[in-house]
């Protein structure tokens, strides 16, 4: 069963509270809490004093992506702040093993997120410790991007290798998501569709999730 999960960065940031509550209302699976430093990417969003107003108003499992150099030094932030799981960039993490070890320490799910120009036979001797692996699609840092097509066989590839130890980890891709190449990333192997102008850019959020469900049914 695909999860959908809109990206808040595309969301109005004047009304982030409203737009939490209505896209939970049209079927959202998870909520993708993008955070950016402007070191690790070129861009600033939000942190964990965002997160942590928004996190009374939603029963959404919040799926925070820390897009952020040396995560390690805030994670605590983000686990008071209310996440439920936290995504830290292969790239990012001198001590990566540490890291995930913090975020597991903290109660919290702990995912890897990997860049277009990282192959996944990286997180070889990671992958047994991991209940997530996000596959870049576009290069972190902005919303709207167009979709990376090599994106689909290091899915596959990610897919073969989370088969093979037996995983039941959750395998998402992120960046220039819409219902035309929803079915294409499902059939090579992910299971967390995460979509920011393709859901809060369209008139209708409902019909935008229901769109990306059903374009994986097909
Ligand atoms: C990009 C972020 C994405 C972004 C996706 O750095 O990680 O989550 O919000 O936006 P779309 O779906 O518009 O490509
Ligand atoms: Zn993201």
């Amino acid at each position: 069963m695909i999860k959908i999960a809109p990206s808040l960065l595309a969301a109005d940031m004047g009304d982030l509270r409203r737009a939490v509550a209505q896209v939970e209302a049209a079927g959202a699976d998870y909520l993708h809490l993008d955070v950016m430093d402007g070191a690790f990417v070129p861009n600033i969003s939000y942190g964990p004093a965002v997160i942590k107003a928004l996190r009374p108003n939603s029963q959404l499992f919040f799926d925070v992506h820390l897009m952020v150099e040396e995560p390690g030094r805030f994670l605590s932030d983000y686990a008071a702040a209310g996440a439920d799981l936290l995504t830290v960039h292969f790239e990012a993490c001198r001590h990566l093993h540490r890291v995930v070890q913090q975020i597991k320490a903290l109660g919290l799910k702990a995912g890897v997120a990997l860049n277009p120009a990282t192959p996944p036979e990286v997180l070889q001797d990671i992958l047994p410790e991991l209940d997530l692996v996000l596959i870049m699609s576009v290069n972190p840092g902005f919303g709207g991007q167009s979709f990376i097509p090599a994106a689909l066989g290091k899915i596959a590839r990610t897919a073969a290798m989370l088969r093979q130890i037996g995983s039941q980890a959750d395998l998402e891709v992120d960046g220039g998501i819409y219902a035309a190449n929803a079915g294409p990333v499902m059939q090579a192997g992910a299971n967390v569709l995460v979509s920011g102008t393709g859901v809060f850019g369209q008139p209708d959020w409902a019909a935008a999730i229901a769109g990306l469900r059903s374009a994986t049914e097909k």
